[in-house]
């Protein structure tokens, strides 16, 4: 066995990379991969972008809302719309008018409930998972996390004497 054979550790002859040269093609990938990963980011963020730019909603189906005529006035209920997994809310308001909201909080889509009462809180809707409240005529947050948000989604209804009809969702507005 000669001299500068020994003098090489074994792990060396198993791996011959000299440090400087590995380091430099790892930087090297590694901006590479920086470079793809940024890349693909662009494109998912353009497409989710265009996407919703070109994204139309509808058309609607008109759905009447069952018991909804028989409702007293101060009542509320959940039912489906625009579709069987989708939970709207119904408010039957003091003054008789009917007014319906999509259920989910557009904070972290917790559902929401109506609630009323005779001190000077008045009525409003609620969101338990974090304190937040909307306004009852409008659906715009007023407290909690909701107040920096967009407001809840509103159920277009057609009103007739004996039946109340979901008929579509109104515009996105930003609050
Ligand atoms: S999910 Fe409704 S306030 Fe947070």
């Amino acid at each position: 066995m000669s001299d500068t054979k020994q003098s090489i550790p074994k792990w060396r002859e198993d791996f011959p990379i000299e440090q400087e040269f590995d380091d430099f093609i790892t930087r090297r990938d590694f901006v590479r991969f920086l470079g793809l990963v940024s890349a693909g980011l662009m494109v998912g963020n353009a497409s989710v972008v265009v996407s919703s730019l070109t994204h139309e909603e509808g058309p609607f189906p008109e759905m009447e809302v069952a018991g909804a005529a028989d409702m007293k006035p101060g009542g509320w209920m959940v039912y489906k719309y625009p579709n069987e997994k989708t939970a709207a809310i119904l408010i039957r308001r003091e003054n008789g008018e009917y007014i319906s909201f999509l259920q989910k909080c557009p904070h972290l889509a917790c559902p929401v409930s109506y609630h009323r009462s005779n001190d000077e809180e008045g009525e409003h809707i609620g969101c338990y998972c974090h304190n937040g409240r909307f306004e009852v005529e409008t659906g715009r947050g007023t407290q909690g996390p909701p107040r920096e948000l967009r407001p809840l989604r509103q159920v277009v209804l057609r009103v007739d004497e004996n039946s109340v009809t979901a008929i579509g969702l109104n515009e996105i507005h930003l609050a």
